[in-house]
Protein backbone atom coordinates (compact mmCIF):
# COMPACT_ATOMS: atom_id res chain seq x y z
CA UNK A 1 0.00 0.00 0.00
CA UNK A 2 1.09 3.30 -0.97
CA UNK A 3 1.83 5.87 2.14
CA UNK A 4 -0.69 7.94 1.47
CA UNK A 5 -2.88 4.96 1.30
CA UNK A 6 -2.19 4.23 4.53
CA UNK A 7 -2.75 7.07 7.38
CA UNK A 8 -0.64 8.17 9.81
CA UNK A 9 -0.74 7.33 13.20
CA UNK A 10 -0.49 9.59 15.92
CA UNK A 11 -1.17 9.22 19.64
CA UNK A 12 -4.26 10.86 20.20
CA UNK A 13 -2.91 12.13 23.92
CA UNK A 14 -0.55 14.26 21.70
CA UNK A 15 -2.80 16.39 20.50
CA UNK A 16 -4.44 19.20 20.34
CA UNK A 17 -7.82 19.11 21.79
CA UNK A 18 -10.15 19.93 18.57
CA UNK A 19 -13.63 21.03 17.48
CA UNK A 20 -15.22 18.44 15.28
CA UNK A 21 -18.73 18.75 13.94
CA UNK A 22 -19.81 15.97 12.49
CA UNK A 23 -22.41 15.97 9.65
CA UNK A 24 -24.08 12.58 9.25
CA UNK A 25 -27.33 11.09 8.05
CA UNK A 26 -27.26 7.98 10.58
CA UNK A 27 -26.11 7.65 14.53
CA UNK A 28 -26.95 5.07 16.28
CA UNK A 29 -29.58 4.04 18.07
CA UNK A 30 -31.21 7.74 17.27
CA UNK A 31 -31.15 6.73 13.35
CA UNK A 32 -29.63 3.77 11.76
CA UNK A 33 -30.16 1.51 8.54
CA UNK A 34 -26.70 -0.29 8.85
CA UNK A 35 -23.38 0.46 9.88
CA UNK A 36 -22.80 3.94 9.35
CA UNK A 37 -24.56 4.72 12.50
CA UNK A 38 -22.60 2.34 14.05
CA UNK A 39 -19.35 3.98 12.48
CA UNK A 40 -20.54 7.80 13.62
CA UNK A 41 -21.70 6.87 17.15
CA UNK A 42 -18.68 4.91 17.74
CA UNK A 43 -16.51 7.03 16.34
CA UNK A 44 -17.86 9.97 18.03
CA UNK A 45 -17.52 8.78 21.58
CA UNK A 46 -13.78 7.77 21.02
CA UNK A 47 -13.26 11.37 19.72
CA UNK A 48 -14.60 12.71 22.74
CA UNK A 49 -13.52 10.36 25.10
CA UNK A 50 -9.70 11.30 23.87
CA UNK A 51 -11.37 14.88 24.86
CA UNK A 52 -11.76 16.31 21.74
CA UNK A 53 -14.99 18.60 21.42
CA UNK A 54 -17.41 16.95 19.42
CA UNK A 55 -20.57 17.89 18.17
CA UNK A 56 -23.02 15.31 15.87
CA UNK A 57 -26.05 16.89 13.53
CA UNK A 58 -28.35 14.60 12.29
CA UNK A 59 -32.36 15.18 10.95
CA UNK A 60 -34.68 14.47 13.36
CA UNK A 61 -36.82 11.65 11.90
CA UNK A 62 -40.15 11.50 12.49
CA UNK A 63 -40.31 15.13 13.92
CA UNK A 64 -39.19 15.78 17.40
CA UNK A 65 -36.73 13.98 19.23
CA UNK A 66 -37.57 10.67 21.02
CA UNK A 67 -39.70 11.25 24.02
CA UNK A 68 -38.02 8.15 25.55
CA UNK A 69 -34.29 6.96 26.56
CA UNK A 70 -33.92 4.80 23.48
CA UNK A 71 -30.39 2.63 25.03
CA UNK A 72 -28.05 2.56 27.68
CA UNK A 73 -25.72 4.01 25.10
CA UNK A 74 -24.10 6.88 27.60
CA UNK A 75 -23.71 9.15 23.29
CA UNK A 76 -27.57 9.26 23.62
CA UNK A 77 -28.93 11.29 26.77
CA UNK A 78 -32.54 10.79 27.66
CA UNK A 79 -35.23 12.95 26.74
CA UNK A 80 -35.25 15.42 29.90
CA UNK A 81 -31.75 16.11 28.48
CA UNK A 82 -32.47 17.89 24.74
CA UNK A 83 -32.66 21.61 24.95
CA UNK A 84 -34.54 23.47 21.70
CA UNK A 85 -31.48 25.91 20.87
CA UNK A 86 -33.38 29.40 21.83
CA UNK A 87 -33.49 30.81 18.38
CA UNK A 88 -34.86 29.52 15.69
CA UNK A 89 -32.00 28.70 13.51
CA UNK A 90 -32.13 30.50 10.12
CA UNK A 91 -30.67 28.66 7.24
CA UNK A 92 -29.39 30.64 4.11
CA UNK A 93 -30.72 28.89 1.14
CA UNK A 94 -30.98 30.81 -2.42
CA UNK A 95 -31.41 34.56 -2.62
CA UNK A 96 -33.52 36.34 -0.51
CA UNK A 97 -34.74 32.85 0.82
CA UNK A 98 -34.30 32.17 4.16
CA UNK A 99 -35.96 29.03 5.91
CA UNK A 100 -36.12 28.38 9.35
CA UNK A 101 -35.69 25.09 11.66
CA UNK A 102 -35.02 24.45 15.28
CA UNK A 103 -32.36 22.62 16.58
CA UNK A 104 -32.14 20.41 19.98
CA UNK A 105 -29.14 19.99 21.60
CA UNK A 106 -28.35 17.10 23.88
CA UNK A 107 -26.89 18.58 27.71
CA UNK A 108 -23.19 18.87 27.25
CA UNK A 109 -21.46 16.50 29.60
CA UNK A 110 -17.89 15.90 30.29
CA UNK A 111 -16.12 13.44 27.55
CA UNK A 112 -19.31 12.74 25.53
CA UNK A 113 -20.17 14.09 22.00
CA UNK A 114 -22.70 16.52 21.96
CA UNK A 115 -26.01 15.81 19.26
CA UNK A 116 -28.02 17.78 17.80
CA UNK A 117 -31.10 17.23 15.97
CA UNK A 118 -32.89 18.94 13.12
CA UNK A 119 -36.69 19.42 13.69
CA UNK A 120 -38.29 20.40 10.10
CA UNK A 121 -41.13 18.81 9.65
CA UNK A 122 -41.72 19.65 6.15
CA UNK A 123 -38.51 17.39 5.39
CA UNK A 124 -38.01 14.94 7.89
CA UNK A 125 -41.25 14.90 9.61
CA UNK A 126 -41.80 10.99 8.61
CA UNK A 127 -39.96 8.30 10.28
CA UNK A 128 -37.34 7.22 6.94
CA UNK A 129 -34.10 7.66 6.62
CA UNK A 130 -33.61 7.98 3.16
CA UNK A 131 -36.95 5.82 1.98
CA UNK A 132 -38.18 6.05 -2.04
CA UNK A 133 -38.68 9.94 -2.17
CA UNK A 134 -37.98 12.03 -4.41
CA UNK A 135 -36.86 15.35 -1.92
CA UNK A 136 -33.52 13.65 -1.10
CA UNK A 137 -31.52 16.51 -2.55
CA UNK A 138 -33.25 18.81 -0.95
CA UNK A 139 -33.89 16.88 2.09
CA UNK A 140 -30.09 16.14 2.68
CA UNK A 141 -28.83 19.40 0.70
CA UNK A 142 -31.26 21.59 3.83
CA UNK A 143 -29.37 19.06 6.77
CA UNK A 144 -26.24 19.79 4.94
CA UNK A 145 -26.69 24.07 4.87
CA UNK A 146 -28.55 23.96 8.33
CA UNK A 147 -25.38 22.48 10.08
CA UNK A 148 -22.86 25.30 8.90
CA UNK A 149 -25.32 27.63 9.74
CA UNK A 150 -26.01 26.15 13.09
CA UNK A 151 -22.65 26.35 14.04
CA UNK A 152 -22.65 30.32 12.87
CA UNK A 153 -25.35 30.91 14.69
CA UNK A 154 -24.39 29.46 17.97
CA UNK A 155 -20.98 30.82 17.51
CA UNK A 156 -19.24 27.51 17.80
CA UNK A 157 -17.02 27.10 15.14
CA UNK A 158 -15.49 23.78 14.41
CA UNK A 159 -11.60 23.09 13.29
CA UNK A 160 -13.04 20.40 11.15
CA UNK A 161 -16.04 19.67 9.21
CA UNK A 162 -16.08 15.66 9.29
CA UNK A 163 -18.80 14.21 6.83
CA UNK A 164 -20.32 11.60 5.93
CA UNK A 165 -21.14 9.61 2.50
CA UNK A 166 -22.68 11.54 -0.20
CA UNK A 167 -26.13 12.74 1.98
CA UNK A 168 -23.46 15.41 3.95
CA UNK A 169 -21.46 15.63 0.83
CA UNK A 170 -21.72 18.94 0.08
CA UNK A 171 -20.44 20.82 3.00
CA UNK A 172 -16.86 21.14 1.93
CA UNK A 173 -18.86 22.91 -1.29
CA UNK A 174 -20.53 25.04 0.56
CA UNK A 175 -17.57 25.86 2.71
CA UNK A 176 -15.26 26.42 -0.36
CA UNK A 177 -18.16 28.84 -1.98
CA UNK A 178 -21.32 30.30 0.20
CA UNK A 179 -19.60 30.18 3.38
CA UNK A 180 -15.87 30.90 2.81
CA UNK A 181 -16.18 34.68 3.82
CA UNK A 182 -17.71 33.62 7.57
CA UNK A 183 -15.97 32.77 10.21
CA UNK A 184 -16.48 28.85 9.17
CA UNK A 185 -14.15 29.25 6.32
CA UNK A 186 -11.11 28.50 8.02
CA UNK A 187 -12.98 25.01 9.13
CA UNK A 188 -10.92 21.97 6.93
CA UNK A 189 -13.05 19.05 5.56
CA UNK A 190 -12.52 15.84 5.54
CA UNK A 191 -14.98 12.98 3.82
CA UNK A 192 -15.22 9.58 4.49
CA UNK A 193 -16.60 7.29 1.87
CA UNK A 194 -18.87 4.60 3.52
CA UNK A 195 -20.34 3.24 0.34
CA UNK A 196 -19.25 4.66 -3.62
CA UNK A 197 -21.56 2.97 -4.51
CA UNK A 198 -24.42 5.33 -3.72
CA UNK A 199 -23.61 8.82 -4.79
CA UNK A 200 -26.27 11.09 -4.12
CA UNK A 201 -27.34 11.70 -8.25
CA UNK A 202 -29.98 14.24 -8.13
CA UNK A 203 -31.45 16.88 -9.72
CA UNK A 204 -29.94 20.27 -10.95
CA UNK A 205 -32.21 22.22 -8.90
CA UNK A 206 -29.85 21.79 -6.16
CA UNK A 207 -27.38 24.47 -7.79
CA UNK A 208 -30.81 26.97 -7.16
CA UNK A 209 -31.57 25.83 -4.11
CA UNK A 210 -27.79 26.30 -2.29
CA UNK A 211 -27.38 29.32 -4.33
CA UNK A 212 -24.30 27.57 -5.28
CA UNK A 213 -22.04 29.50 -7.78
CA UNK A 214 -22.71 28.44 -11.93
CA UNK A 215 -19.22 27.61 -11.99
CA UNK A 216 -19.63 24.58 -9.89
CA UNK A 217 -21.60 22.99 -12.94
CA UNK A 218 -18.78 21.55 -14.79
CA UNK A 219 -18.03 17.78 -15.22
CA UNK A 220 -15.00 17.91 -13.14
CA UNK A 221 -17.21 19.11 -10.10
CA UNK A 222 -20.67 18.53 -9.41
CA UNK A 223 -21.58 17.65 -13.07
CA UNK A 224 -22.88 14.42 -13.60
CA UNK A 225 -24.18 14.04 -16.76
CA UNK A 226 -26.71 16.57 -16.18
CA UNK A 227 -27.83 15.65 -13.07
CA UNK A 228 -25.98 17.18 -9.62
CA UNK A 229 -23.48 14.45 -8.22
CA UNK A 230 -23.22 14.96 -4.33
CA UNK A 231 -20.26 12.95 -3.88
CA UNK A 232 -17.93 13.53 -6.68
CA UNK A 233 -18.19 17.37 -5.76
CA UNK A 234 -17.37 16.37 -2.36
CA UNK A 235 -14.73 14.13 -3.42
CA UNK A 236 -13.41 17.01 -5.71
CA UNK A 237 -13.80 20.14 -2.55
CA UNK A 238 -13.18 17.89 0.52
CA UNK A 239 -9.79 18.98 2.14
CA UNK A 240 -9.01 15.40 2.85
CA UNK A 241 -10.78 12.05 2.15
CA UNK A 242 -10.96 8.95 4.00
CA UNK A 243 -12.37 5.25 3.89
CA UNK A 244 -13.35 2.50 5.93
CA UNK A 245 -10.43 0.63 5.05
CA UNK A 246 -7.23 0.32 3.41
CA UNK A 247 -7.98 -2.34 0.58
CA UNK A 248 -11.53 -0.36 0.04
CA UNK A 249 -9.17 2.80 -0.39
CA UNK A 250 -7.00 1.17 -2.57
CA UNK A 251 -9.94 -1.01 -4.80
CA UNK A 252 -11.83 2.49 -5.13
CA UNK A 253 -9.16 3.68 -7.33
CA UNK A 254 -9.57 0.76 -10.18
CA UNK A 255 -12.93 0.55 -12.11
CA UNK A 256 -14.16 -2.39 -11.24
CA UNK A 257 -14.94 -0.81 -7.40
CA UNK A 258 -14.55 2.49 -8.76
CA UNK A 259 -17.95 3.12 -9.11
CA UNK A 260 -17.65 5.78 -12.27
CA UNK A 261 -15.36 7.84 -9.80
CA UNK A 262 -11.98 6.05 -9.59
CA UNK A 263 -10.50 9.06 -11.87
CA UNK A 264 -11.72 11.47 -9.75
CA UNK A 265 -10.36 9.75 -6.28
CA UNK A 266 -7.17 8.80 -8.77
CA UNK A 267 -6.88 12.75 -8.99
CA UNK A 268 -7.36 12.99 -5.30
CA UNK A 269 -4.97 10.29 -3.98
CA UNK A 270 -2.52 11.84 -2.36
CA UNK A 271 -5.30 13.01 0.07
CA UNK A 272 -7.11 10.04 0.51
CA UNK A 273 -6.12 7.31 3.23
CA UNK A 274 -8.09 3.99 4.37
CA UNK A 275 -8.85 3.86 7.95
CA UNK A 276 -10.54 0.58 9.14
CA UNK A 277 -13.39 0.94 11.33
CA UNK A 278 -13.28 0.24 15.20
CA UNK A 279 -16.89 -1.03 16.93
CA UNK A 280 -18.08 0.16 20.17
CA UNK A 281 -17.20 -2.51 22.85
CA UNK A 282 -19.38 -1.66 25.35
CA UNK A 283 -22.39 -1.92 22.88
CA UNK A 284 -20.83 -5.00 21.37
CA UNK A 285 -19.82 -6.64 24.76
CA UNK A 286 -20.35 -10.59 25.28
CA UNK A 287 -19.62 -10.37 28.66
CA UNK A 288 -22.67 -7.21 29.38
CA UNK A 289 -24.50 -7.59 26.55
CA UNK A 290 -28.29 -7.42 28.19
CA UNK A 291 -29.86 -8.62 24.91
CA UNK A 292 -28.18 -12.40 25.09
CA UNK A 293 -29.18 -15.18 27.34
CA UNK A 294 -25.91 -15.99 28.79
CA UNK A 295 -22.96 -13.81 29.07
CA UNK A 296 -19.63 -14.47 29.18
CA UNK A 297 -17.74 -15.63 32.14
CA UNK A 298 -14.41 -13.83 32.24
CA UNK A 299 -11.74 -16.44 33.93
CA UNK A 300 -7.68 -15.88 33.63
CA UNK A 301 -6.77 -19.57 34.08
CA UNK A 302 -6.70 -20.38 30.51
CA UNK A 303 -8.07 -23.73 30.70
CA UNK A 304 -11.24 -22.44 32.87
CA UNK A 305 -11.30 -19.57 30.27
CA UNK A 306 -12.05 -22.32 26.99
CA UNK A 307 -14.72 -24.10 28.78
CA UNK A 308 -16.35 -20.70 30.11
CA UNK A 309 -16.21 -19.95 25.88
CA UNK A 310 -17.68 -22.84 25.55
CA UNK A 311 -20.31 -22.58 27.86
CA UNK A 312 -21.22 -19.15 26.97
CA UNK A 313 -21.30 -20.51 22.91
CA UNK A 314 -23.57 -23.15 24.08
CA UNK A 315 -26.22 -21.47 26.17
CA UNK A 316 -26.68 -19.13 23.59
CA UNK A 317 -26.95 -21.17 20.70
CA UNK A 318 -29.58 -23.25 22.69
CA UNK A 319 -31.43 -20.28 23.28
CA UNK A 320 -31.69 -19.07 19.71
CA UNK A 321 -32.94 -22.53 18.52
CA UNK A 322 -35.40 -22.11 20.65
CA UNK A 323 -36.35 -18.45 19.87
CA UNK A 324 -36.23 -19.45 15.93
CA UNK A 325 -38.09 -22.63 16.21
CA UNK A 326 -34.88 -24.58 14.93
CA UNK A 327 -34.04 -27.75 16.41
CA UNK A 328 -32.31 -28.47 19.53
CA UNK A 329 -29.16 -29.73 17.67
CA UNK A 330 -25.79 -29.02 20.15
CA UNK A 331 -23.62 -30.80 17.71
CA UNK A 332 -24.72 -29.46 14.47
CA UNK A 333 -22.72 -26.16 13.33
CA UNK A 334 -25.29 -23.36 13.14
CA UNK A 335 -24.37 -20.81 10.37
CA UNK A 336 -26.15 -17.03 10.55
CA UNK A 337 -26.05 -14.02 8.60
CA UNK A 338 -27.44 -10.23 9.10
CA UNK A 339 -27.41 -8.08 6.72
CA UNK A 340 -29.17 -5.94 4.52
CA UNK A 341 -30.58 -8.12 1.69
CA UNK A 342 -28.60 -5.76 -1.24
CA UNK A 343 -26.41 -6.69 -3.85
CA UNK A 344 -23.78 -5.71 -2.21
CA UNK A 345 -23.96 -8.52 0.74
CA UNK A 346 -24.10 -11.67 -1.62
CA UNK A 347 -27.20 -12.98 -0.02
CA UNK A 348 -28.18 -13.97 -3.05
CA UNK A 349 -25.32 -16.25 -3.24
CA UNK A 350 -26.28 -18.04 -0.13
CA UNK A 351 -30.03 -18.52 -2.29
CA UNK A 352 -28.19 -20.12 -5.29
CA UNK A 353 -27.05 -22.93 -2.81
CA UNK A 354 -28.72 -22.94 -0.04
CA UNK A 355 -31.42 -25.89 -0.88
CA UNK A 356 -28.76 -28.22 -2.27
CA UNK A 357 -26.53 -27.55 0.92
CA UNK A 358 -29.28 -28.31 3.14
CA UNK A 359 -30.39 -31.51 1.52
CA UNK A 360 -26.69 -33.05 1.89
CA UNK A 361 -25.14 -31.85 4.97
CA UNK A 362 -25.76 -31.51 8.94
CA UNK A 363 -26.01 -28.02 9.54
CA UNK A 364 -28.14 -25.71 10.60
CA UNK A 365 -29.01 -21.68 8.91
CA UNK A 366 -30.52 -18.61 10.17
CA UNK A 367 -31.17 -15.51 8.28
CA UNK A 368 -31.92 -12.21 9.26
CA UNK A 369 -32.29 -9.84 6.71
CA UNK A 370 -34.24 -7.00 4.56
CA UNK A 371 -33.89 -5.43 1.56
CA UNK A 372 -34.66 -6.87 -1.96
CA UNK A 373 -38.13 -8.13 -2.29
CA UNK A 374 -37.33 -11.05 -4.51
CA UNK A 375 -34.45 -12.35 -1.95
CA UNK A 376 -36.59 -11.84 0.89
CA UNK A 377 -39.69 -14.69 -0.75
CA UNK A 378 -36.65 -17.08 -2.19
CA UNK A 379 -35.13 -17.24 1.38
CA UNK A 380 -37.89 -17.74 2.60
CA UNK A 381 -39.19 -20.23 0.54
CA UNK A 382 -36.21 -22.34 1.27
CA UNK A 383 -36.78 -21.66 4.78
CA UNK A 384 -40.60 -23.08 4.58
CA UNK A 385 -39.05 -26.26 2.57
CA UNK A 386 -36.39 -26.70 5.59
CA UNK A 387 -38.20 -26.37 8.75
CA UNK A 388 -35.95 -26.96 11.99
CA UNK A 389 -32.97 -26.82 9.87
CA UNK A 390 -33.51 -23.09 8.15
CA UNK A 391 -35.30 -20.16 9.15
CA UNK A 392 -35.08 -16.65 7.64
CA UNK A 393 -36.66 -13.37 9.62
CA UNK A 394 -37.60 -10.74 7.13
CA UNK A 395 -37.48 -7.63 9.72
CA UNK A 396 -34.96 -4.96 10.96
CA UNK A 397 -34.33 -6.24 14.96
CA UNK A 398 -31.27 -4.82 16.86
CA UNK A 399 -31.64 -7.12 19.83
CA UNK A 400 -32.16 -10.06 17.46
CA UNK A 401 -29.17 -9.81 15.82
CA UNK A 402 -26.81 -9.75 18.48
CA UNK A 403 -28.64 -13.08 19.71
CA UNK A 404 -27.86 -14.28 16.17
CA UNK A 405 -24.21 -13.66 16.10
CA UNK A 406 -23.87 -14.97 20.12
CA UNK A 407 -25.14 -17.91 19.03
CA UNK A 408 -23.64 -18.37 15.35
CA UNK A 409 -21.23 -21.36 15.13
CA UNK A 410 -20.07 -19.39 12.33
CA UNK A 411 -21.41 -16.35 10.52
CA UNK A 412 -21.91 -15.95 6.46
CA UNK A 413 -20.51 -12.62 5.13
CA UNK A 414 -20.31 -12.89 1.06
CA UNK A 415 -19.89 -9.54 -0.24
CA UNK A 416 -19.66 -8.93 -3.20
CA UNK A 417 -18.19 -5.73 -1.95
CA UNK A 418 -17.53 -4.47 1.51
CA UNK A 419 -16.00 -1.11 2.47
CA UNK A 420 -15.22 -2.18 5.82
CA UNK A 421 -18.51 -4.42 7.41
CA UNK A 422 -18.72 -4.07 11.40
CA UNK A 423 -20.73 -7.50 11.55
CA UNK A 424 -17.74 -10.13 10.97
CA UNK A 425 -16.09 -7.75 13.72
CA UNK A 426 -19.20 -8.56 16.11
CA UNK A 427 -18.94 -11.80 15.24
CA UNK A 428 -15.21 -12.46 15.68
CA UNK A 429 -15.73 -10.99 19.32
CA UNK A 430 -18.95 -13.49 20.16
CA UNK A 431 -16.97 -16.40 19.39
CA UNK A 432 -18.97 -17.25 15.62
CA UNK A 433 -15.70 -17.60 13.03
CA UNK A 434 -17.03 -15.66 9.90
CA UNK A 435 -16.71 -17.11 6.58
CA UNK A 436 -16.18 -13.89 4.66
CA UNK A 437 -15.03 -13.19 0.90
CA UNK A 438 -11.69 -11.72 0.59
CA UNK A 439 -12.69 -7.81 -0.43
CA UNK A 440 -12.53 -4.61 1.54
CA UNK A 441 -12.51 -4.78 5.17
CA UNK A 442 -13.55 -8.38 5.08
CA UNK A 443 -9.98 -8.75 3.90
CA UNK A 444 -7.83 -6.82 6.46
CA UNK A 445 -10.03 -8.10 9.59
CA UNK A 446 -10.19 -11.70 9.11
CA UNK A 447 -7.44 -13.88 9.51
CA UNK A 448 -7.67 -17.00 7.42
CA UNK A 449 -8.04 -20.67 8.67
CA UNK A 450 -5.15 -23.07 6.65
CA UNK A 451 -7.04 -26.58 6.42
CA UNK A 452 -3.56 -28.21 6.54
CA UNK A 453 -3.05 -27.05 10.16
CA UNK A 454 -0.08 -25.14 10.00
CA UNK A 455 -1.17 -21.75 11.27
CA UNK A 456 -4.13 -22.93 13.89
CA UNK A 457 -2.18 -21.80 16.72
CA UNK A 458 -0.17 -19.25 14.85
CA UNK A 459 -0.06 -15.95 17.56
CA UNK A 460 -0.93 -12.46 17.31
CA UNK A 461 -2.29 -10.74 14.19
CA UNK A 462 -1.38 -14.58 12.40
CA UNK A 463 -3.69 -15.73 14.84
CA UNK A 464 -6.73 -17.69 12.14
CA UNK A 465 -10.17 -16.27 12.78
CA UNK A 466 -12.08 -17.18 10.43
CA UNK A 467 -12.59 -18.72 6.52
CA UNK A 468 -11.88 -16.64 3.73
CA UNK A 469 -12.84 -17.26 -0.12
CA UNK A 470 -11.57 -15.48 -3.18
CA UNK A 471 -14.58 -15.22 -5.42
CA UNK A 472 -17.95 -14.23 -5.23
CA UNK A 473 -19.37 -16.46 -6.95
CA UNK A 474 -21.99 -19.48 -5.29
CA UNK A 475 -18.81 -22.36 -5.93
CA UNK A 476 -16.43 -20.36 -3.75
CA UNK A 477 -18.95 -19.92 -1.27
CA UNK A 478 -19.79 -23.48 -1.07
CA UNK A 479 -16.41 -24.51 -1.28
CA UNK A 480 -15.81 -21.84 2.03
CA UNK A 481 -19.14 -23.33 3.60
CA UNK A 482 -17.71 -27.06 3.32
CA UNK A 483 -14.23 -25.88 4.48
CA UNK A 484 -16.10 -24.58 7.70
CA UNK A 485 -18.26 -27.69 8.00
CA UNK A 486 -14.52 -29.99 8.09
CA UNK A 487 -13.18 -27.49 10.67
CA UNK A 488 -16.13 -27.96 12.87
CA UNK A 489 -16.69 -31.69 12.52
CA UNK A 490 -12.73 -32.92 12.10
CA UNK A 491 -10.82 -30.04 13.79
CA UNK A 492 -12.63 -29.10 16.85
CA UNK A 493 -9.69 -28.14 18.45
CA UNK A 494 -8.87 -26.01 15.76
CA UNK A 495 -12.44 -24.75 15.60
CA UNK A 496 -12.04 -23.85 19.55
CA UNK A 497 -8.88 -21.86 18.27
CA UNK A 498 -10.53 -19.84 16.12
CA UNK A 499 -13.59 -19.28 18.46
CA UNK A 500 -10.72 -17.88 20.82
CA UNK A 501 -7.93 -16.02 18.73
CA UNK A 502 -11.36 -13.95 17.33
CA UNK A 503 -12.17 -12.94 20.91
CA UNK A 504 -9.23 -12.17 21.69
CA UNK A 505 -8.65 -9.42 19.09
CA UNK A 506 -8.84 -5.41 19.62
CA UNK A 507 -11.55 -4.33 17.26
CA UNK A 508 -12.02 -0.97 19.39
CA UNK A 509 -11.20 2.48 18.23
CA UNK A 510 -7.60 2.64 19.86
CA UNK A 511 -5.32 3.18 17.11
CA UNK A 512 -8.13 3.90 14.29
CA UNK A 513 -9.70 7.44 16.56
CA UNK A 514 -5.86 8.16 16.52
CA UNK A 515 -5.66 7.87 12.70
CA UNK A 516 -8.45 10.26 11.89
CA UNK A 517 -6.96 13.27 14.27
CA UNK A 518 -4.19 12.65 12.54
CA UNK A 519 -5.94 12.93 9.25
CA UNK A 520 -7.83 15.83 10.88
CA UNK A 521 -4.49 17.55 11.66
CA UNK A 522 -3.01 17.51 8.89
CA UNK A 523 -6.65 18.72 7.07
CA UNK A 524 -6.04 21.88 9.31
CA UNK A 525 -2.53 22.51 7.92
CA UNK A 526 -3.59 22.29 4.74
CA UNK A 527 -6.38 24.33 4.72
CA UNK A 528 -4.56 27.22 6.65
CA UNK A 529 -1.70 27.00 4.37
CA UNK A 530 -4.33 27.88 1.37
CA UNK A 531 -4.35 24.88 -0.57
CA UNK A 532 -7.61 22.65 -0.17
P1 LIG B 1 -23.57 -2.19 6.20
O1 LIG B 1 -23.31 -0.90 6.84
O2 LIG B 1 -23.07 -2.27 4.81
O3 LIG B 1 -25.00 -2.61 6.30
P2 LIG B 1 -21.98 -3.31 8.40
O4 LIG B 1 -21.48 -4.70 8.63
O5 LIG B 1 -20.98 -2.24 8.48
O6 LIG B 1 -22.72 -3.32 6.98
O7 LIG B 1 -23.10 -2.93 9.46
C1 LIG B 1 -24.36 -3.50 9.49
C2 LIG B 1 -25.05 -3.10 10.78
O8 LIG B 1 -26.46 -3.18 10.57
C3 LIG B 1 -24.75 -4.00 11.94
O9 LIG B 1 -24.89 -3.29 13.15
C4 LIG B 1 -25.85 -5.06 11.81
O10 LIG B 1 -26.09 -5.73 13.02
C5 LIG B 1 -27.01 -4.18 11.42
N1 LIG B 1 -28.08 -4.87 10.67
C6 LIG B 1 -28.11 -5.17 9.34
N2 LIG B 1 -29.28 -5.76 9.03
C7 LIG B 1 -29.98 -5.84 10.17
C8 LIG B 1 -31.28 -6.35 10.52
N3 LIG B 1 -32.06 -6.91 9.60
N4 LIG B 1 -31.67 -6.25 11.80
C9 LIG B 1 -30.87 -5.68 12.73
N5 LIG B 1 -29.66 -5.19 12.48
C10 LIG B 1 -29.21 -5.27 11.22
C1 LIG C 1 -21.19 1.11 4.85
C2 LIG C 1 -20.45 -0.12 4.33
C3 LIG C 1 -19.90 -1.01 5.41
C4 LIG C 1 -19.25 -0.21 6.51
C5 LIG C 1 -20.21 0.84 7.03
C6 LIG C 1 -19.61 1.70 8.14
O1 LIG C 1 -22.51 0.87 5.12
O2 LIG C 1 -21.28 -0.88 3.46
O3 LIG C 1 -18.95 -1.91 4.84
O4 LIG C 1 -18.84 -1.06 7.57
O5 LIG C 1 -20.58 1.70 6.00
O6 LIG C 1 -18.46 2.37 7.70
Amino acid sequence: MSEALSAPREPTALMTPLKILFITPEFAPLAKTGGLGDMTASLAKALAAAGHDVRVFLPCYGGTPPPVPLTSSPAVPPVAQWRAFPAPVAVNLAPRHTEFCRVWESAPAPLQPRVQLLEHHALFGSPEIYGERNDNAYRFGFMTAAALDFALQSGWHPDIAHVHDWTAALAPVLLNTTRRATPLGRAASVLTIHNLRHQGIETPDIMRYLRLPSWLWSADNIEDHGRANFLKAGLYHATKITTVSPTYAREILAPEHGCGLDHVLRHRAADLSGILNGIDDAEWNPRADPRLAARLEDDDDAAAGAAAVSAFKAANKRALQAELGLEPLADAPLFTLVARLQPQKGADLLADILPDLLGRARMQVAVLGTGDHGLEQRLLAIAAANAGKCVVRAAYDDALAHRLIAGADFFLMPSRFEPCGLTQMYSMRYGAPPVVRATGGLADTVSPWRENGANATAAGANAPTGIVFPDATGGSLLNAIHEALRLYYEHPADFAALRRNGMARDFSWHDSAARYAAVYASAIAARRAGGD
